[in-house]
């Protein structure tokens, strides 16, 4: 495989090959399923000329690297723009990295969040907001890499099943780079917001009668019968691009690693990414200690917790999938294995949330001025529980991975606000304890008075509460 020449030293851009995470087959080509021909596992890429750097890698490569990275954000080339491209060090090589599909993604921001520290009692705790890409979504840093992958390839058609976010992007990455896409999504399970984004950069948009779990299952029978790639976390180009989520957080940290990462998880392609990326940083030299990477699922899409705890991690225990956070409305994650073995190696946990808890630190998230969709929000209410159990503690640094900008749902926050969410359901005692959190809109006469009085109003409760 051709690599090209970079300004950093010794470490090259990546040759790479891909890797059976069953049976550890190593090959040069994928099939179109992205599975092993021989055990039908999931791959993974794999640089092989890092394994005899790792070891002995120099410290000065490591500095000159990093400076490297840093010294790209001046530039005005079109790969260096990208947050992703950035870091093509770390990256499977295309054979002309100008032929690249970019939207900017990548260099989203990491923000303090006082009011969050001040709830959990953490004064270290960050928010890396993904929902700051292009299309709104973590999927950007991967799409521009797998996208760009699929072109390379000769590929006219891509392919993805979604739960709302992976469609949106890849169809704005597929209209960048001109291909044609096919997304699948089950009917009446995702958001309109994201629909409305596939649709309006061109998709064919399918919305199945089935839950995202058979949409995935459609796809990856489609993709070997029919001459499309497809864009699914399945897909180990995706998973590399949203490595660099690590790898960007890290340099705004200096490289001084926090004691915790904290990732919603759904199909479990996002945790396993940003576990490679941390293990092969520490491989690389990059970091000396790895943070504990812990993944958060709702309760009523709780796979992986399950298949820890009653399966042992060996044993995938699927679920039928319920949540209002419908970007992980997930039940059979296909990446299960991979997340397990990132949990394992950074010794990070995983717990579930209720529809309740996720509902409350969506809008504690909101409050701060950031705001997140309520996949994301599992984040803040997952470490409010592993603070309970002692996992995290209150001096410790953590960072809270939001996945999704809060206009990805806005019928959930406007439910949350006008207090329908809950309604109906077997949630609705439970919630009255977060009236505090909700700010309805007020429709009111159009005078001068009518609105000195909401005013006023407002300003006492504000002062009492
Ligand atoms: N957060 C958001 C906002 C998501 O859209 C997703 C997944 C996740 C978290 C979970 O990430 O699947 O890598 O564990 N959304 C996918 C989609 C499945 O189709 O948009 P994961």
């Amino acid at each position: 495989m051709p690599h090209t020449s970079t300004s950093a030293p010794r470490v090259r851009q990546s040759e790479f090959r891909f890797r059976c995470i069953g049976c550890g087959d190593v090959s040069d080509r994928a099939s179109q399923n992205f599975r092993c021909s021989r055990c039908k596992d999931l791959l993974e890429i794999t640089y092989p000329q890092w394994s005899v750097s790792a070891t002995s890698f120099p410290v000065k490569g490591v500095v000159e690297l990093q400076s490297t990275w840093k010294q790209r954000r001046l530039s005005s080339s079109k790969i260096d723009l990208s947050g992703v491209w950035r870091f093509r060090e770390v990256l499977p090589t295309l054979e002309n990295a100008e032929q690249s599909i970019t939207l900017r993604e990548g260099n989203t921001p990491l923000y303090e969040t006082p009011r969050c520290s001040r709830i959990t009692g953490v004064p270290r705790l960050f928010a890396k907001h993904q929902g700051m890409n292009p299309t709104g979504s973590f999927k950007d840093t991967g799409m521009t890499v797998a996208a760009s992958f699929a072109r390379q390839a000769g590929f006219r058609w891509v392919a993805c099943a979604s739960t709302g976010n992976t469609s949106a992007s890849m169809a704005a990455y597929a209209a960048r780079g001109g291909l044609r896409s096919l997304v699948l999504v089950p009917e009446g399970k995702i958001s309109w917001s994201k629909l409305s984004q596939a649709l309006d950069y061109g998709a064919v948009t399918c919305q199945l009668h089935t839950d995202f779990d058979g949409c995935l299952r459609l796809l990856q029978e489609l993709v070997l019968r029919a001459p499309v790639y497809q864009l699914n976390s399945i897909n180990p180009f995706r998973l590399e691009g949203q490595k660099t989520l690590a790898f960007e957080l890290l340099e705004q940290l200096d490289w001084q690693p926090p004691d915790h990462i904290i990732v919603p998880g759904g199909n479990l392609g996002n945790s396993s990414a940003i576990g490679k990326a941390l293990l092969e940083m520490r491989d690389l030299g990059l970091i000396s200690r790895l943070p504990k990477l812990s993944v958060i699922q709702a309760e009523g899409a709780n796979a992986l917790v399950r298949t820890l705890r009653e399966g042992a991690g060996k044993r995938l225990m699927n679920v039928n999938a319920e949540t209002r956070a419908t970007a992980i409305r997930i039940g059979n994650p296909a990446s299960w294995k991979k997340a397990v073995h990132v949990l394992e190696a950074t010794g990070g946990s995983c717990e579930q949330v209720s529809e309740v808890e996720i509902a409350q630190a969506k809008a504690e998230i909101g409050a701060e001025g950031i705001g997140c969709e309520p996949a994301s929000a599992v984040t803040l209410a997952g470490l409010k529980k592993l603070l309970k159990q002692g996992f995290v503690k209150p001096d410790e640094s953590v960072v809270l991975v939001l996945t999704g900008n809060l206009l990805k749902d806005p019928d959930y926050t406007i439910e949350f606000h006008r207090e329908g969410l809950f309604q109906g359901t077997v949630h609705e005692d439970e919630s009255a304890a977060l009236k505090a959190l909700r700010h309805p809109p007020i429709v009111l006469d159009a005078t001068l008075d009518a609105v000195i009085r909401t005013l006023e109003q407002a300003d006492q409760t504000d002062s009492h509460g």
